[in-house]
């Protein structure tokens, strides 16, 4: 037997007792004649004790040989601590140590095998097993363990069946490109990885399963961000005779029961908020509504002086940054950098001081006196003592902007707290974006999203004018989940297809299965997905999800660890009947 007791375990009434433990090799501080090393495995650290008086000669030998990250199991008697270490659950005992064996040794780690590592990201990445050893990132796993079996256990209460769908398919669009897989007994052809499990979700509702979930794995090659991995796991979900309103209710549920379980928070019930208003007040389809600073559009009070810029402008709109008054003038001109990066991209920053004495200064004082201030004061909602931070432009980059700012400046003045739960659902998405690059539009959720009643003629005259029963599930400023309901006849999917640009020929190709089983008594659905990664992050925290993550990708969608992709040979290519362009 390896252990009787993790080591966590031991406290002052295992006293005396003889036990067997396992584990790593902490840290060691030999002072010669005695000898402390510090047992760690995943449940916490116990303190052995080599001491010259008590332990033979031989033993002190073989201690002396240990080095950190050592494996070793040893017997030994637990004694009560002269010096108790309270940060410990065993720190009142140590274990006096009769034998000991080194069951493998280890190399010096790249890093220290600590809660405040010197590794850097790229060397963590690649030792990701050591780096999984240490306890934020061990940590995170467990926890992400926790809210995967409170989703199961709360789903399966409420008569929802987990259906496993297959990986290898045909092309879903959720809007990224897809991970193609070659057919080695269809040369020449390809499965597509699922970008999630939408029309097997819709077909197992055909299929009658009346309330399904899946822990899936999702793939989408597109660009990665802290908060995107190119194959990422989502919480799927799908009921038939459902509208709108108890799909929202049902999930309110769910993310209500994981607020109380895992963070042990109460929240009321969550507010609503049209996708419009949304954009309108915060300039993002996901606010974080855990602080104000919300958007004052100021074309009434700001146009038609003398100021080109404005006049010129299709969108003049300002926050009020609370306490920012005082800001010097190197300070703000930072600011105006920081909107000015191309990552960012505003032109320049109109600003105005609403000071606590209560005057105002602007930087554009020649074309406005201290009413028009006054005036913009009031919509962006100003008191004195704020700083008035004021963009123009073309609507959806202003209001971009802005948004970017609001969210730097609610980082900065330290109002997004973490242990802070904001969730909003937004609602009524428009059904279809339009794309620049191919000058036409797109389906904004995916292409089955139905649109809201008797709005389908509104697509021959104003398309972008319509409204889809699609909705999101923000949490701090993040998209967590989305979803919506499904258009469930044959005809309007057909026509939807035919909408999007798809030839009949390519939407039978591509969908054809799907249209075919909608003609064999589908039943109304919806559902939503939410991604495990994100909800798991925020839960925690952070919003990055890469330690979320057992083994994540790099930036650059590498695994650097088992460095994937690579080049397959010659032969395996040859029997997938494939050929590398040469370079
Ligand atoms: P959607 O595309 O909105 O909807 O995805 C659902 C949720 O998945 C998460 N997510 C991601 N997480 C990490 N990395 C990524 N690359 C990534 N992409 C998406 C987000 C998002 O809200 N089939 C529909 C759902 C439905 O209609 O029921 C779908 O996939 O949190």
């Amino acid at each position: 037997m390896y252990r009787d007791h993790n080591n966590s375990e031991l406290n002052l009434s295992s006293v005396n007792k003889k036990v067997t433990l396992s584990g790593w090799v902490q840290k060691i501080r030999d002072k010669g004649f005695i000898i402390w090393v510090d047992l760690r495995d995943r449940y916490g650290i116990t303190q052995l004790v080599f001491d010259s008086e008590r332990t033979s000669s031989e033993m002190m030998e073989q201690a002396k040989k240990l080095g950190r990250e050592f494996v070793i199991q040893i017997t030994g008697t637990v004694l009560e601590r002269e010096s108790k270490n309270d940060a410990i659950a065993t720190g009142d005992i140590e274990v006096l140590v009769d034998q000991l064996t080194i069951l493998n040794s280890s190399e010096t780690p790249p890093f220290t095998i600590e809660d405040n590592t010197d590794g850097g990201e790229d060397l963590r990445m690649k030792y990701r097993y050591l780096d999984i050893r240490r306890n934020p990132v061990k940590n995170k796993l467990i926890f992400r363990s926790k809210v995967s079996m409170a989703v199961r256990n709360y789903l399966t209460l409420q008569e929802f069946v987990e259906v496993e769908t297959p990986y290898l398919i045909k092309s879903t669009p959720e809007g990224a490109r897809d991970f193609v897989v070659p057919s080695r007994m269809n040369a020449g052809q390809f499965y597509a990885l699922p970008q999630s499990p939408q029309t097997f979700k819709q077909l197992l509702m055909v299929g009658g399963l009346d309330k399904y979930f899946q822990i899936v794995k999702c793939f989408r090659d597109e660009d990665l961000r802290a908060d995107r991995q190119p194959e990422f796991t989502q919480i799927d979900c799908e009921m038939t005779f459902v509208e709108q309103e108890d799909i929202l209710n049902t999930f309110e549920g769910l993310t209500r029961h994981l607020l109380k379980e895992i963070n042990g928070v109460d929240v009321e019930e969550f507010p609503r908020m049209t996708y419009d208003e949304a954009m309108k007040t915060y300039g993002n389809d996901k606010p974080d509504i855990r602080f104000g600073m919300m958007f004052g559009e100021l074309n009434d009070v700001a146009q038609h002086k003398d100021f080109k810029v404005f006049n010129e402008a299709e969108l003049v709109v300002g926050i009020a940054v609370p306490g920012a008054a005082s800001y010097s003038r190197k300070e703000i001109d930072k600011l105006i950098d920081w909107v000015k990066r191309p990552q960012v991209g505003a032109k320049g920053m109109v600003y105005v001081k609403y000071n606590e004495d209560g005057s105002l200064k602007s930087s554009v004082d020649k074309f406005y006196d201290e009413d028009d201030l006054k005036a913009w004061a009031e919509k962006t909602g100003a008191k004195p003592g704020d700083l008035i931070c004021v963009l123009s432009g073309d609507a959806n980059s202003t209001r971009a902007q802005l948004s970017a700012l609001r969210m730097e400046m609610g980082n900065r003045l330290g109002l997004r707290r973490p242990d802070e739960f904001a969730p909003l659902w937004v609602i009524d998405f428009p059904l279809l974006e339009w794309d620049e690059d191919t000058q036409r539009y797109h389906a904004m959720h995916h292409p089955f999203t139905s649109p809201k009643v008797g709005q389908l003629p509104l697509l021959e005259t104003n398309p972008g004018a319509v409204k889809a029963n699609a909705y999101d599930l923000v949490l701090n400023g993040n998209e967590i989940g989305g979803g919506s309901i499904r258009i469930h006849d044959q005809k309007t999917q057909s026509k939807m297809f035919d909408y999007l640009g798809f030839t009949e020929e390519e939407a039978e190709a591509q969908f054809g299965f799907l249209m075919k089983a909608f003609t064999y008594g589908a039943p109304p659905h919806g559902g939503i997905a939410f991604g495990l990664d994100r909800l798991v992050a925020i839960l925690g925290g952070q919003e990055s999800i890469r330690d979320f993550i057992a083994f994540p990708k790099n930036n650059s969608g590498r695994d650097i660890m088992i460095d994937a992709p690579a080049p397959i040979d010659e032969d395996q290519l040859k029997e997938l009947d494939l050929k590398l362009r040469s370079k």
